[in-house]
């Protein structure tokens, strides 16, 4: 099954997201639909909104609550997206000039407020404690990570370790409560609940490793994002933390003193894009990417085999390590 079907079964749906996104972004305030309307009416995948659609259908739940839950978190990660422009002070998004480079920064840091506080407030309509608590206590900790993040800026001494944490909280938590979330409203049983917020969590390592491997691999075309990006702002992500593990000593200086001194001009970042394709950089993140997937899709194992859901999760877990955008 093709990431194509999932989406083309799930068409209906989608489209109530989008006329919810729509709705609660609405505002007496012109400047915040003008705001949140150029990111969210710019083309997102919806990755998350489509992943909880699939475990709420998978355990059972086809009710209209869906449609304002998966809102709220689309609206979570669009706030995530203009606060994270504004740190990595990123020029494009979604092929079109970032909200800050549109309206500055301070804009983009209330409107992401905006988008949280709305997130929260639809959630609460719910009236669902369980969501409440499942949904605050991830923003949390995506906030820790953010955070987290900000701290290792240019540390080259970054381990795997710390990465693969600042991975998990800034990423993984929110695809893995898409999922989880879903089998909430269906009510399911502990050990499904486990296994779908097992299978966000994994395939959510996978989608920012496979995004930080694209940023050293991707054309701003496809993207809709700077190329090199990650490197220019001195975030050591796995394609170079790897190459400063296995690369020469003179080459693991190189690279040190460029970020060290910020002195990431084209050709420095030319010599780096280099050095880690040699150094198997690319080669060894995209394997566990993988590995990821490989974990997220095992762990579906309890589903049986013939549910139509199943399939299209195995699908988006295929879809995550094959995306060029
Ligand atoms: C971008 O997420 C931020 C990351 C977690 C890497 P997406 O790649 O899902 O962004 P959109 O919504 O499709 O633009
Ligand atoms: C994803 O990190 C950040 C969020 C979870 C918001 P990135 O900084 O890699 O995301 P992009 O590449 O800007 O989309
Ligand atoms: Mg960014
Ligand atoms: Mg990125």
């Amino acid at each position: 099954m093709e990431i194509a079907d999932v989406l083309s079964s799930y068409k209906n749906e989608l489209e109530q997201i989008e006329s919810c996104l729509e709705r609660y972004v609405t505002s007496d305030i012109k400047l915040i639909p003008d705001v949140a309307g150029h990111l969210i009416d710019s083309g997102g995948k919806r990755i998350r909104p489509l992943l909880h659609l699939i475990s709420s259908r998978l355990c059972g739940y086809t009710g209209g609550a869906r449609f304002p839950l998966a809102a709220a978190i689309e609206f979570i990660h669009t706030a995530t997206l203009l606060h994270d422009d504004v740190i990595d002070e990123a020029l494009v998004r979604r092929g079109k000039p970032s909200a800050n480079i549109v309206w500055g920064n301070a804009v983009s840091v209330l409107v992401g407020d905006f988008l949280y506080s709305k997130a929260f407030n639809l959630l609460s309509e719910t009236g669902d404690l369980r969501l409440i608590q499942l949904m605050s206590k991830m923003t949390n900790i995506m906030s820790e990570g953010e955070v987290f993040q900000l701290m290792k800026c240019g540390d080259t001494g970054l381990t795997e370790e710390e990465y693969f944490s600042i991975v998990e909280k800034k990423t993984a938590v929110l695809i893995s409560a898409a999922c989880e979330s879903g089998a909430v409203m269906g009510q399911a049983e502990e050990n499904a609940t486990e296994a779908l917020k097992q299978y966000g969590y994994n395939i959510g390592m996978a989608f920012q490793i496979a995004d930080d491997t694209l940023d050293y691999m991707a054309t701003e075309e496809d993207f809709g994002k700077s190329i090199g990006k990650d490197l220019e702002e001195g975030k050591m992500t796995l394609p170079l933390i790897y190459t400063l593990a296995h690369c020469s000593r003179a080459d693991r200086q190189m690279v040190k003193s460029a970020v060290d001194k910020k002195e990431l001009t084209p050709e420095v970042i030319k010599d780096i894009f280099a050095l880690i394709d040699k150094s198997g950089g690319i080669d060894y993140s995209l394997q566990r990417a993988e590995n990821f997937i490989r974990k997220a899709k095992k762990g579906l194992r309890i589903f049986d085999d013939e549910r139509r859901e199943k399939k299209q999760l195995l699908s988006v877990a295929d879809y995550i390590l094959s995306r060029k955008i």
